[in-house]
């Protein structure tokens, strides 16, 4: 009895972890095309090509320095530099996105930062 309450509140946690989780997901797809990211960088094949492809950023940028790069890529790349990254030449054009609330912030690095 008692082993069987523990294997139900177990599955229980595991299900709300695993919805939170999805929950995130998509919000922060959403947030990609919403907030207008979509138009310059490719996830999974779909986006433009103006920035970089984000569909592996998350296995070689941190949580801290994806929010930066989207509130201020200035502080990564000079504005108007030509910049390398993953072996292809881009002109550091991002535009900071200086309005965004906290939590979209979060939901949308969070997303970023899970792509590997
Ligand atoms: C007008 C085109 C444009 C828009 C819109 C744009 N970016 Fe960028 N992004 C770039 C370019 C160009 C770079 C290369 C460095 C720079 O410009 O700072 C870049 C770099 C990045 C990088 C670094 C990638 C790496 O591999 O190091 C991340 C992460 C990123 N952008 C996320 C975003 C997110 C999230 C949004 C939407 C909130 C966004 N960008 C909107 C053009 C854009």
């Amino acid at each position: 009895m008692k082993m069987k309450k523990v294997i139900s509140s177990l599955l229980i946690a595991s299900a709300l972890t695993f919805s939170a989780t999805t929950v995130f997901a998509s919000t922060g797809s959403s947030l990609f095309s919403s907030e207008g990211c979509i138009a310059c960088h490719t996830i999974n094949g779909q986006g433009g090509s103006v920035g970089p492809d984000l569909s592996h950023v998350g296995s070689k940028r941190s949580l801290s320095w994806i929010k930066t790069q989207i509130t201020n890529p200035s502080a990564h790349f000079a504005a108007g530099s030509s910049v390398t990254i993953n072996g292809q030449s881009y002109t550091a054009i991002m535009p900071a996105h200086k309005h965004m609330s906290a939590s979209k912030l979060n939901a949308l690095a969070n997303y970023l930062e899970s792509l590997k």
